[in-house]
This record gives C-alpha cells, sequence and structure tokens, in this order.
C-alpha cells in the first residue's frame, strides 16, 4: 500500500459538471491534497490501482487531455480516449446509450463538450462519475488548477482579489464561482455585450455572500485590476464562436493585458491564462513572457489538481 501523507475526502456529489458541485470545503480539499501529490507523487502511486477513465472530447485539447491521461497513470490507473471531434456525443448513438455502456467498463467518464446538456444526460445515466473536462458553460478543472496556483504563492485565499479581463466566456464562469467558494473577490471586467451569464453571476455572488467574497462585475480593465493579486485572461473568441473572430477583435480592442495594466495590479500580482493564448490579442508578448507569468504553472497545476479531484471522487 502507499503512504499518503494527506486525507483523501470523498467528495458527496455523483458528478463534477458546475464547479458548485464540489462544496467550499471539498474545493479548499482539492487544493490541498493537490499540493501534497504536487510535493510526494510517488506516496499516490498506487490509489486509484485497477480504476479507468473513458475519456470523450468533442473539442482539441493538449493540457486537459494529457493531464487526465498521466494523471490516472501515475495514480496507478490509466485512461482511454475517444475522440468526438467527428461525431459528436448522442450523434451515432443517444448520449443515454453511451453512458450506460461506458459506465460497465469504466470508473469515470470525463467528457469536453459544446453543451453543458450533453454532460447532464451523460450524467444522467451513468451509474460512475462524470466529470466537466471544459464545456460551453464551465471549466471547472481549470478553476481548480488555476486557485491552487494563487494558493502556492498565499497561504490563505480568503480575501484576495483576482481581476477577470475579457469574456464572459466558460473560464470566466468558473473564475468566479470557485473564486466564490473560496472567498476570493472576483472583479471581472468585460465589453458591453460580453458579460458573463447573468444566472451564473448571480450564482457566484449568492455564494461568495455566505464565503465573504464579493463578485464584481464592470467594463474598465483598469478598475478591474487595482490591487488584484492575480490578472487574468482568455482568448477573445472561444472554440464554437469562430464565426464571431473579427467583430470580438474590434470589441475586445481595449482589454489586452499589457504591461500598463499588470502595473495597476498589487506589487507581486501574477499574470494568468489558462492557455493557448493569442499572443498580441488578450495578452502582449511581453506579458506573457514576463517574470509575473504564471501559466506555465497553471499547466503544470492541471495535472496536480485533477490528480486530487480523481482521487477524491473515485475514493472508497
Ligand atoms: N486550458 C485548457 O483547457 O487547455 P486545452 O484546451 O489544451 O485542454
Ligand atoms: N474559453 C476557451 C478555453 C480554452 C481552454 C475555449 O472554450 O475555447
Amino acid at each position: 500500500m502507499s503512504q499518503t501523507h494527506a486525507e483523501i475526502h470523498p467528495i458527496a456529489s455523483n458528478h463534477v459538471l458546475i464547479d458548485t458541485d464540489l462544496t467550499p470545503d471539498e474545493t479548499r480539499q482539492v487544493l490541498e491534497l493537490g499540493l501534497a501529490v504536487k510535493r510526494s507523487p510517488k506516496d499516490f502511486g498506487a490509489v486509484l490501482r485497477g480504476r479507468y477513465a473513458a475519456m470523450l472530447f468533442e473539442k482539441p485539447s493538449l493540457r486537459t487531455r494529457v493531464t487526465f491521461e498521466l494523471g490516472m497513470k501515475q495514480l496507478g490507473g490509466d485512461a482511454v480516449f475517444q475522440d468526438h471531434k467527428g461525431d459528436r456525443i448522442g450523434e451515432r448513438e443517444p448520449a443515454r446509450d453511451m453512458a450506460r455502456n461506458l459506465d460497465r467498463w469504466f470508473d469515470v467518464i470525463i467528457a469536453r463538450t459544446y453543451s453543458q446538456d450533453t454532460l447532464e444526460d451523460l450524467a444522467e445515466w451513468s451509474s460512475v462519475p462524470v466529470v466537466n473536462a471544459l464545456s460551453g458553460m464551465y471549466h471547472p478543472c481549470q478553476a481548480l488548477a488555476d486557485y491552487l496556483t494563487l494558493r502556492e504563492r498565499h497561504e490563505d485565499l480568503a480575501g484576495l482579489t483576482v481581476a477577470y479581463v475579457g469574456d464572459g466566456n466558460n473560464v470566466a464562469h468558473s473564475v468566479m464561482l470557485t473564486g466564490a467558494a473560496l472567498g476570493v473577490n472576483v472583479n471581472f471586467a468585460c465589453p458591453e455585450g460580453y458579460e458573463a451569464e447573468a444566472e451564473v453571476i448571480a450564482r457566484a455572488q449568492a455564494l461568495g455572500a455566505t464565503t465573504g467574497a464579493m463578485i464584481q462585475v464592470m467594463n474598465d480593465p483598469r478598475a478591474a485590476a487595482e490591487g488584484a493579486v492575480g490578472v487574468y485572461t482568455d482568448v477573445w473568441t472561444s472554440m464554437g464562436w469562430e464565426r464571431e473572430t473579427q467583430e470580438r477583435r474590434i470589441a475586445f480592442a481595449q482589454y489586452q493585458v499589457n504591461s500598463d495594466l499588470m502595473a495597476l495590479a498589487a506589487p507581486n500580482a501574477i499574470f494568468m491564462h489558462c492557455l493557448p493564448a493569442l499572443r498580441g490579442e488578450e495578452v502582449t508578448d511581453q506579458v506573457i513572457e514576463s517574470e509575473q507569468s504564471a501559466v506555465f504553472d497553471q499547466a503544470e497545476n492541471r495535472l496536480h489538481a485533477q490528480k486530487a479531484l480523481l482521487m477524491m471522487l473515485l475514493a472508497g
């Protein structure tokens, strides 16, 4: 048996489709376990021995795919990847049938989808956990890695402020929801018409009211960046929205993260991006290549945070 020095608390929810499927306590536990796994990966090398993940991806991926596959292997299990870029989940056969095949063979289904409904369909019919590996609405595994990256730099996250400058997309939604769970204030700045979903903002604000986090929506990126310990951005055009690329370039032109914006943040603030990044659009080459840039730490931490999540989800 492996010697694990950190407790693996089981997660109460059967599935992780949205950030709030984890309670604030569970969210913190993922980060703490993620730190422990990062410190001593060998201690956890047999925790998921003989456990297997099915991975269904409707969109391209570098980080998410390889970190889940590698993570399962490093924990003693394995993963099987199914490319759904050609035929979407539910096209060749209904998602409910796919779920009831896969749950006979696998211990967890990890899916990247266009629609949140596809994930919910899989989850409704699957007897094993379903994990959101990015949907059009949320990217909870990314947010766990992002806050792990901040947690490595700050013992206590509660009361800190993160600025998210850019599109109100899946990543923005998860940065707000997981931030709210952890007591982190999130200043979200976007051009008019590109706000996050009102329902998600309301949910993050309601959660924030219980943890002390302020989730604020504004149009001025400079106001958002002021005093922030992390300045976060993502592409202006997410996967699936390519037809809007040109009009988005115009709408977001004043929302680039550059050295002037970084100068308004806290003295040791980090630049954050989920990647892939488009240099010269949402971020300057100078900022993403600067000492302040934490983007490769975030990418590395996908591995550690997801290993922690998988152990907690499959524990017991
Ligand atoms: N950040 C992220 O999810 O990257 P991939 O799309 O490469 O998985
Ligand atoms: N918002 C981006 C994130 C990619 C990791 C997208 O959905 O394309």
